[in-house]
């Protein structure tokens, strides 16, 4: 499989032809799309819990359970158990000698730089354009430090109206360390009235209108709530050519679409690990700096000493010189068991390529798409993601009518199928190529059905 442009629906009516299954819901449609998936070992490289350890008493305790969570926190990938414990293996033997002197040659001084060539191809960056450090917020108000420098005719942020709530805090609390107040200088895009999705041609009116004073303009690369996947190149480029900076939070993106930061010409993006990228609750995270801000050291950056070049770093100088590229940005000597979590998740990516798992997840969110909306009345769910393929990742969100939401969902978890809720009624339900089956979105459909029929009598 190829990514390429083409309608998912287009090509699942092909394979049902060829699978000679009935319908979609048939079994063995499902099965015939598994076995013909490129991608399908993968999913031996996760640990699945099972039914049972998910969901105590439920029906055929030993199978796996439909994880459909993976926008929250990925699976555990056996890799990561490997690394971790040689880690902890190396610790017990050499202690602080482990630093310069490490059995498996990842000595800890150097341990941001085994996944930096990794993390960077999963985001379509250059190696040195991409730092691994802290955590996701911590890294956007690191990026903004630098980046955002108001003027008096250009200090606004332009950021979604529903941005993560976190984003919205960080930013918020940004524009006030700058002495200013995020009602004169914090722009939110809102939907059109009666609207879910930002438009695009609305997003470029805003830049058009008010680009000369905005400073930044940052938003999700897939909003969390929605799914939607906004067209990063198009209003990057936007932007910029009024003079803003333009940067992207990638969590709910990297690992699920392949984006491409460098030829899109980013400024900077920040990301979580512990979602799409599977590297474990509270995981290292990574920024993104162009390359063109590279060598670009008048800005007045958080430093800390891992940013601080390497060969004179323990000379203790205290004479700041930053790494050129994202490294410069780097505050802390980097823990060391969650980047080889890191390193053990991005194993699992290496086998693969960005483009061979979109086009599986494509065809998975697909399938998914088309059970919904054929087997389900519109006042039981709506779907608020794009019906558009290109304009959403693997993430469906499904908004459960009359007040139902919680229901259905606390019904779902009792049969081992993990979504995660939003309040006040939406569920997510995200089908990740790297580990989910065709079966297991067939399956989800079938017990929601069930479900449906007795709780919407
Ligand atoms: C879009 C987005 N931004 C920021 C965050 C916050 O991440 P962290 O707690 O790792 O800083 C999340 C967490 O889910 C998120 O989804």
């Amino acid at each position: 499989m190829t990514a390429t442009k083409v309608n998912p629906q287009e090509q699942l009516n092909q394979f049902l032809a060829q699978s000679k299954a009935d319908s979609f819901l048939d079994p063995s449609f499902a099965a015939f799309m598994d076995d013909r998936d490129p991608l399908k070992d993968l999913r031996t490289e996760f640990i699945i819990p099972t039914r049972g350890e998910i969901a105590p008493g439920a029906s055929n305790p030993e199978e796996s359970c439909i994880y459909f969570c993976g926008n929250s926190l990925g699976l555990l990938p056996k890799a990561v158990k490997r690394y971790v414990s040689e880690e902890l293996e190396v610790w017990g033997e050499g202690a602080v000698n482990s630093h310069f002197k490490h059995r498996f040659g990842r000595p800890w001084v150097r341990i941001e730089e085994t996944v930096q060539e990794q993390s960077a191809r999963v985001v379509g960056a250059k190696k040195d354009e991409v730092a691994i450090m802290n955590t996701l917020t911590s890294n956007l108000h690191a990026l903004f430090a630098a980046f955002y420098t108001p003027t008096k005719d250009r200090h606004k942020v332009l950021i979604e109206s529903k941005a993560f709530p976190s984003d919205h805090y960080a930013i918020e609390s940004q524009i006030r360390w700058h002495g200013l107040e995020p009602k004169d200088s914090l722009i939110c895009q809102e939907p059109r009235e009666g609207e879910t999705l930002l438009r695009t041609e609305d997003i470029l009116e805003t830049i058009e209108k008010h680009g000369e004073e905005i400073a930044v303009v940052c938003f999700s690369g897939i909003q969390f709530y929605t799914g939607q996947y906004f067209e990063i190149e198009k209003i990057t480029k936007a932007a910029q050519a009024k003079g803003c900076i333009v940067g992207w939070d990638l969590a709910h993106a990297a690992g699920n679409v392949p984006v491409q930061l460098h030829d899109w010409n980013v400024d900077f993006a920040c990301w979580c690990s512990y979602k799409y990228l599977n590297s474990g609750p509270g995981g290292i995270a990574g920024i993104f700096v162009h390359e063109r801000h590279a060598n670009d050291f008048g800005r007045n950056r958080l430093a800390g000493w891992w940013g601080h070049d390497k060969g004179t770093r323990f000379d203790m100088v205290n004479e700041f010189k930053p790494i050129p590229g994202a490294a410069g940005f780097q505050h802390s000597n980097p823990s060391v068991l969650t980047t080889s979590a890191l390193l053990g998740s991005l194993s699992v990516f290496e086998k693969t390529t960005m483009q061979d798992m979109r086009a599986k997840s494509y065809l998975l969110t697909g399938y998914l798409y088309h059970l919904l909306i054929t087997e389900f009345s519109t006042d039981v769910l709506d779907i608020i993601t794009p019906s558009d393929p290109e304009q959403r990742g693997c993430q469906l969100s499904l908004v459960f009518k009359r007040g139902k939401m919680m229901e259905i969902f606390e019904e779902l978890a009792k049969k081992a199928i993990i979504g995660d809720e939003r309040k006040p009624d939406v569920i997510r339900v995200a089908p990740t190529p790297l580990y989910s089956r065709f079966e297991d979105v067939r399956r989800f459909v079938v017990e929601l059905k069930e479900l449906v029929k007795e709780i919407y009598h």
